[in-house]
């Protein structure tokens, strides 16, 4: 018996060491990865705000388009597409967010931006390796100033990318401007360090609480129609002084091809 609960104590430690230095490994090559990309505000600053991407009247278009398929419930909106509903997850957090998922599947103009490669193009300029969409996605946020995830990466290394489109305008701090600690893409080791004591006390690998400084960060106002590209091991969150307006924005979620073999499910309702 003793012997048996030292031999899985054993499998532990070592599994836990392995994912420790793996995930370390990552980190360093994600480091050569930046350090072959051009010069350019993306790669100095994690992020890059391009205005007038979207004309107002196709801002207009998708915030008519997410009006009409939200319903009181998380649902599937075809075979491929689906809404979520923040409040229905057990986690409390972001709670007043809905979210339609793969759009491209439902919409012939969400399709077009999808699949014309305008967006690749922006970020094939400023990186080297080629990426793939995996989804065209719509967020509805009604203001919340209690229940937004704080700082936090969307993954640890390898690096994922998002492309986000404000539809409406978010020209004041209040609007809920997507917020960021400018340049902390770069901080490999104090994220890898922050997963690693995350572990050991049983948080989330992905929250970044520790090496946060303290305030509010870079917040990104910019008008409607504005384009924000973004490497998403960016220390960020969604602001918590959101109290006016709603806010629509479009998000694509990208990879690396090499890295996009799993399905995309976020949300999905059971
Ligand atoms: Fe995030």
């Amino acid at each position: 018996m003793i012997r048996s609960t030292k031999l899985v104590y054993n499998r532990d430690m070592i599994s836990t060491i392995s994912r420790i230095f793996s995930s370390l490994y990552r980190e360093v090559v994600e480091k050569f990865y930046y350090m072959s990309w051009p010069t350019s505000d993306f790669k100095k600053n994690g992020y890059e705000v391009i205005e007038n991407f979207l004309s107002k009247e196709e801002c207009d278009y998708f915030v008519n388009l997410s009006n009409s398929l939200l319903k009181e419930d998380s649902y599937m909106i075809n075979d491929n597409a689906w809404l979520t509903l923040r409040k229905d997850a057990d986690d409390g957090l972001d709670t007043k967010v809905a979210q339609l998922n793969m759009l491209q599947n439902v919409d012939e103009k969400a399709k077009d931006l999808f699949s014309n490669g305008d967006v690749l193009n922006l970020f094939s300029k400023r990186i080297k390796e080629e990426l793939s969409i995996r989804s065209l996605s719509i967020m509805v946020d009604q203001p919340d100033t209690s229940t937004k995830r704080s700082w936090h990466v969307d993954n640890l290394a390898p690096a994922s990318f998002k492309a986000f489109i404000y539809l409406t305008d978010v020209t004041k701090n209040t609007n809920s401007p997507f917020s960021v600690i400018s340049k902390s893409h770069r901080w490999g080791f104090r994220r890898w360090l922050t997963s690693v004591i995350n572990s050991f006390r049983g948080n989330k690998l992905s929250d970044m609480l520790i090496f946060s400084p303290k305030g509010r960060g870079t917040e990104l106002t910019a008008p409607r129609g504005s384009l924000i590209l973004s490497n998403q091991i960016i220390f960020h969150r969604g602001s918590p002084y959101h109290t006016e307006n709603t806010r629509y924005m479009m998000v694509f979620y990208l990879r690396r091809k090499k890295d996009s073999k799993e399905e995309f499910t976020l949300g999905k309702p059971e």
